[in-house]
Parts: C-alpha cells; structure tokens; sequence
C-alpha cells in the first residue's frame, strides 16, 4: 500500500500511477469535497467485489459512480426526463448524487441488483483529475468500515483500510464533511434519499417540488428506496444519546441530568464551559452547520480514544443543511434521541 500526497494542485503528476492502478483494478482511496471514497473500477465486478469485502458492506446496499463530467453520464445511464436534467445542469458537479436508470454495462454488483444507478460527478480537483487520468467510472462508497462515521481525514482512513487498498491519496480534511445529497426523481418530483450539502430549499428554489423520503428521520426496514438508509450507521463504540432543546437553557439541563461521571459531550463552542464534564468536544458555534458537518464524523471517532461510558451530542435546528447533520447524528445515536421544540 503506498500513501501519495497531494496537496498543492501541482502535484498532479502522482495521481498518474494511482490512476492506472484504479483503472486495472485495484482499490484506491480518493478525496472528494464530500468524504473520502474508496474506489475501483465500476466496469469490473471482481474489483467492485473488493469494495464490499474491504468494507465489510452488505451486498444489497448499491454503490455510488463516480465521473469527471456530465459528459460521460450518458456512458453509465439514461436520463428519461427534464427533471432529471434540471437536477444535473443545476447541481452537477457537486454535493449531489442522482439516481438514474441505470446502463448494462454497470455490473449488478455495484446497484446491488436495482436496475438504477446513483451517479455523482465531484468537485475536488483531486478527484476530478483522477478520473479524467482513470478514464473510467469509479464506483466508490465512503471510505469506511460499514457501520462507522464516514471518513474526513487520513488518519481515521489509514487505521481501518491499512493493507486493504493500493493507494491511498492524501489531501488533506475533506471540506463539507457528510455525504452528497441523494435525489431520485419519482413521478416527476425530485425525492431526497439522503440529505446533504445541497438542501430541500436549494431544489426547490430550482425545480419547484422536492420530497423529503420518510425514512430520512426515521428507521428503515426491509424495502426501501435507498438500502443505505438501513443500516447502522456513524455510530461511537460506546453508549451514545443525542439531546436538543430549541432553548439553551434546557439543553444544558438535559445534558446536565444525563451525564455521567465519565461523559463526552461533542457540542457547540457556547456551551463548552457551561457544561461541566469528563471531556467536551467543540464542534464549532451553533448555528455555523457548515463547522459542524466538517466537524462531526472526526470527533465522533475520537470518541473511542477515551475509556468514556458514554457519549452526548448536541443535535442542531432541523432547517436547512441542519436536516443533513441531524440525520447523520440520529443515525450515530441508533435512534437513541430526545428533541423538543418550543412549540
Ligand atoms: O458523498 C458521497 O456520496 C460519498 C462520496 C465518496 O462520493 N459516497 C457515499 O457512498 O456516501 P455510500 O455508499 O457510503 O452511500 C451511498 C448511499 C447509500 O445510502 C446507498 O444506499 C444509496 O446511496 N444508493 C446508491 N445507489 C442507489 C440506488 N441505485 N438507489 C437508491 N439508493 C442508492
Ligand atoms: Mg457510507
């Protein structure tokens, strides 16, 4: 396994290697503006293979594709309305994952048999660059061990995927920090899967319409329209509660009578000295999401540094980009989870 680093935009020249490998079959890491992902080749079933046993992924969850430019989308999928292509021109590249139907030359292993295919194109130049070299669609989840927080940072990354990949391409923090926003457009109207970066309000802005699929806040069981959506996800080792209240006051109450004498509580910078406890991890102000979501997947791992019995977090305001985290940290509680509102 060899670490390349690039972090200047000068040093595309190494990505030459990484770029063959990947297109001959091997597993590589890769940065994007979303997480890092863990590719191969989305045209070789064998290597796809490999993904799901690095990661230890179920094999009805399908995989995402990834390509340089809209361009090549037509190599992977159909697009069968203006929907869908108001959805590219208006969001591709970018934080976002469409589902499409999907081509036969994209092997059942990678749509874990759906005859669809998300399909992403991103924005990172590291990323972009690679699969201009790779010349290939790169099928790639997020660079994780199934059931853990996604990975942001090459330490996290180089623990869990140590031997198990060919390369992997250092550059540095990933800058969003949680997964694309999935959309599958369902009788004309864009449906988000999973939210991210790009909001409810941001497509309806553009399309008009959105739906936000149910089982976004709530546990999923057998057929769903996206499979990631159930299984567990994000999660710390040890026990962990997630607490909101609209009201400051009442969130420091509530942390305060469930807190334990060995407690971590991941929170926003205003209440890290109002609350007093084991250890409390910054992840940024409160209304800053942005901080927040860049923030969240790293300091949930650095949970399981600690010998703590269990972990708080503060949730966020359901609005916005504030959707997007509160899925991922309901997820990383497994449900486990109190909210109130003012009204
Ligand atoms: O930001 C991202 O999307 C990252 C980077 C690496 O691109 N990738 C990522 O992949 O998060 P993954 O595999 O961890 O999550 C993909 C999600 C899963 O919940 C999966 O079930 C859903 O997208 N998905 C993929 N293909 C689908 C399909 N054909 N129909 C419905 N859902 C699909
Ligand atoms: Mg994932």
């Amino acid at each position: 396994m060899k670490i390349i680093n690039i972090k200047k935009d000068n040093d595309f020249e190494k990505l030459n290697e990484c770029a063959n490998a990947l297109k001959n079959g091997d597993l590589v890491i890769f940065p994007t503006e979303t997480v890092y992902g863990i590719g191969a080749n989305a045209l070789m079933s064998d290597s796809v293979d490999n993904i799901f046993k690095a990661k230890g992924r179920a094999n009805d969850n399908p995989l995402i594709v990834h390509i340089s430019d809209k361009n090549k989308i037509k190599d992977v999928a159909y697009i069968i309305n203006d929907i869908e292509q108001s959805l590219i021109n208006k969001f591709m590249p970018g934080p976002f994952t469409l589902i499409l139907k999907k081509k036969d030359c994209i092997p059942n292993n990678v749509s874990a048999n759906l005859d669809t295919v998300g399909v992403r194109i991103p924005t990172n130049k590291v990323a972009r660059e690679l699969l201009i070299k790779a010349n290939v669609p790169v099928a790639a989840p997020s660079a994780n061990v199934s059931s853990r927080p996604s990975g942001t940072n090459i330490d996290d990354i180089k623990e869990e995927f140590n031997n198990k990949v060919e390369y992997i391409i250092d550059n540095g923090d990933s800058d969003i920090g949680i997964e694309s926003t999935v959309v599958k457009v369902i009788d004309k109207i864009p449906v988000i899967l999973r939210p991210g970066k790009v909001t409810a309000e941001d497509i309806i802005k553009h399309i008009g319409s959105v739906k936000i699929d149910e089982h976004v806040f709530t546990k999923a069981n057998g057929v769903v329209l996206s499979p990631g959506m159930k299984y567990k996800h994000y999660a710390p080792n040890c026990k962990s509660l997630m607490l909101y209240c609209e009201d400051n006051q009442e969130l420091i109450k509530l942390i305060n009578e469930y807190k334990t004498h060995k407690t971590i509580v991941i929170g926003c910078s205003e209440n890290k000295d109002k609350i007093n406890t084991f250890k409390y991890y910054d992840y940024g102000k409160k209304d800053d999401f942005d901080s927040i979501a860049h923030n969240i997947f790293k300091l949930l791992r650095k949970t399981n540094e600690e010998d703590c019995d269990l972990v708080i977090i503060e949730g966020v305001k359901k609005e916005g980009f504030g959707i997007s985290i509160m899925n991922r940290l309901i997820r990383s509680v497994n449900y486990n989870y109190i909210e109130k509102s003012n009204n």
